[in-house]
C-alpha cells in the first residue's frame, strides 16, 4: 500500500479506463423526504489572501443550511482544483466575487472569510428544498461551484437545482469531480462565445491552445464527440495524451515559432485559447477571414481590472479593451474577438453525462490527493505543465480505488488512452 506522499506525487493519469456505454441517464427523479444536516463540518479554508501557507483545516464550519426552495446540499466525496483556485487564494477577483456574494455587503467591511475554495464536487445529495423536483436525497451527483459560492474542499456544499446533474455511473467519484467545472466553462466558451453545436460541428475546424490542460482536455473530446477536426498546440511530451484524446493535428510550441510551424495548414474556424499573452496577435491571421471565424480566449483581464481599478473603473476599462480589440480584430482580419468565461449549467452536465457514459469523454485525472494533503494539491496545481486534473479525495469511500490506480503507471496509463481513443 502505497502512502499517502506518494499519492501526492503519483501521476494517475489512469483513470481513463475504457468505460462501455451504460445506457441512458437515469430518469430525473422527484424529490422525497429530507434529514436536515445540523452542526459542524471538516472544511479548508482561508481567513485572507496569500501563499499556500493560508490554507487551514477546520472541523468548525457551520453546515450550510438549506434556505431556500431550490437548494440542494451535497456530502462531497471527491473536488477538484483549478488554476482558479490558486489565483483566488491569492485574492484574485476579491471585489467582483464579493459583489457577486452578496450585493448588499459591497460598501460594508463584512468579510468574505472563511472562504473555502474548490470548484467541481462530486456527490451525494443529502437534503433538499422543498421545490427541488429533479434530485432526491441519495441521488450521486456532480457540479460545478460558481466561484461567488462557498466551495467544494469540504464535507458539505450547497447548491441550487439548475447548478447540479446526476453524475455517469460509469466514473468514480474521483473521475467526475475532474470534469465539470472545465466542461461548463468549455460550454460557455465554444458554444454562447464561439458559436459552436452540436450540429455545426462536423464541418468546423478548431485549434485550441494549451491543449494539454483541464480544460484542453476536455474541449479537445467535446469537439470530437460533436465530430469537429481539432488541432491542439502543446508540449511535445503531452502529445501522446493529446492524440489518444482525438486530437487530429498536434503542434509543438516548444519546437519553434507555432504560428510558422503552422503557416501550410488550412485556416480555422474557432480558436479557443488557454494560454493568452501574445497568442492573440499570431492566432487571428490563423482564422478564416470574413466567414463568421471568432477568437475565443479565456485568459481575460476582467477580474484582474476589478481587483486593481476598483469595480466601476475596472469593468469599464474590461470594456473598452474588450471593444476596440473586437472592433479592430473585425476591421483588419475579419474575424470576431471575444472573451469566454465559465457559466453555470446543470442541464449541461446532462448532456456530458451521456457523453461519458457513452465512452465519448474521458476523465483525464492526472494527481490526486487525500483531504489531508489538501495543501500539497495547491502546491503541484501552482508548478504549472498540467496533464488534466488534479483531483482531492474528500470522503474515504474512494480509498481503495485511488489505491488500486496508484500501482498504474504513468506509461501505461499514457498507452492505454491512445489504444482506448481509437
Ligand atoms: N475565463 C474563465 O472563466 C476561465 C475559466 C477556466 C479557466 N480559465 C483560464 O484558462 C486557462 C486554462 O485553464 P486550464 O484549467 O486548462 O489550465 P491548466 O490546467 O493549468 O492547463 C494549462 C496548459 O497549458 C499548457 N501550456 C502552457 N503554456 C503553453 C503554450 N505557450 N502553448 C501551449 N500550451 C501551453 C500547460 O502545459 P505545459 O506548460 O507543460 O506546456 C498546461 O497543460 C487558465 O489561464 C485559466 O485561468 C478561465
Amino acid at each position: 500500500m502505497a502512502s499517502l506522499g506518494a499519492m501526492a506525487t503519483t501521476r494517475l493519469l489512469g483513470f481513463l479506463t475504457w468505460k462501455a456505454a451504460a445506457g441512458s441517464a437515469s430518469a430525473r427523479a422527484v424529490h422525497g423526504s429530507a434529514g436536515r444536516q445540523q452542526g459542524y463540518m471538516s472544511a479548508w479554508v482561508i481567513d485572507q489572501y496569500g501563499t499556500n501557507g493560508v490554507l487551514r483545516h477546520t472541523e468548525e464550519i457551520p453546515i450550510p443550511e438549506i434556505n431556500s426552495s431550490s437548494d440542494i446540499m451535497i456530502k462531497v466525496n471527491a473536488a477538484s482544483l483549478n488554476p482558479l483556485d490558486v489565483s483566488m487564494r491569492a485574492g484574485y477577483g476579491a471585489k467582483l466575487l464579493k459583489l457577486r456574494r452578496d450585493p448588499f455587503t459591497v460598501m460594508d467591511s463584512e468579510s468574505e472569510f472563511p472562504l473555502i475554495l474548490g470548484r467541481d464536487v462530486s456527490g451525494v445529495v443529502v437534503d433538499c428544498g422543498r421545490d427541488v423536483t429533479h434530485f432526491t436525497p441519495g441521488d450521486e451527483v456532480w457540479a460545478a461551484v460558481s466561484p461567488w459560492k462557498q466551495g467544494s474542499l469540504a464535507e458539505y456544499v450547497k447548491l441550487t437545482e439548475y447548478e447540479v446533474s446526476h453524475k455517469p455511473k460509469t466514473l468514480s467519484h474521483v473521475e467526475a469531480a475532474s470534469i465539470p467545472y472545465v466542461a461548463s466553462t468549455s460550454l460557455s466558451a465554444l458554444v454562447n462565445a464561439g458559436g459552436l453545436c452540436r450540429d455545426s460541428c462536423p464541418n468546423k475546424r478548431v485549434l485550441i491552445t494549451g491543449g494539454s490542460g483541464g480544460i484542453g482536455t476536455f474541449a479537445l473530446q467535446l469537439l470530437k464527440a460533436w465530430g469537429a477536426h481539432v488541432t491542439v498546440t502543446c508540449s511535445q511530451n503531452a502529445e501522446g495524451l493529446v492524440r489518444g484524446l482525438g486530437a487530429d493535428e498536434v503542434v509543438d510550441y516548444t519546437a519553434g515559432n507555432v504560428a510558422e510551424q503552422m503557416e501550410e495548414m488550412e485556416k480555422f474556424d474557432v480558436v479557443l485559447d488557454n494560454v493568452g499573452g501574445n497568442t492573440e496577435e499570431w492566432a487571428m491571421d490563423l482564422l478564416k477571414p470574413w466567414s463568421g471565424a471568432k477568437y475565443v480566449t479565456l485568459v481575460t483581464p476582467f477580474l484582474f481590472n476589478t481587483d486593481s481599478m476598483g469595480l466601476l473603473d475596472g469593468t469599464l476599462n474590461a470594456g473598452l479593451t474588450l471593444q476596440s480589440k473586437a472592433a479592430q480584430s473585425f476591421v483588419s482580419n475579419g474575424v470576431f474577438y471575444r472573451w469566454g468565461f465559465y457559466a453555470p449549467d446543470g442541464p449541461f452536465l446532462d448532456t456530458i453525462s451521456l457523453l461519458v457514459d457513452a465512452g465519448k469523454i474521458l476523465p483525464v485525472v492526472e494527481a490526486q490527493f487525500p483531504f489531508s494533503q489538501v495543501p500539497q494539491a495547491f502546491h503541484k496545481l501552482e508548478q504549472g505543465h498540467a496533464r488534466g486534473k488534479t483531483v482531492v479525495k474528500v470522503s474515504e469511500e474512494e480509498e481503495g480505488l485511488a489505491e488500486e490506480l496508484m500501482e498504474r503507471s504513468y506509461a501505461e496509463t499514457e498507452q492505454e488512452i491512445q489504444k482506448n481513443a481509437k
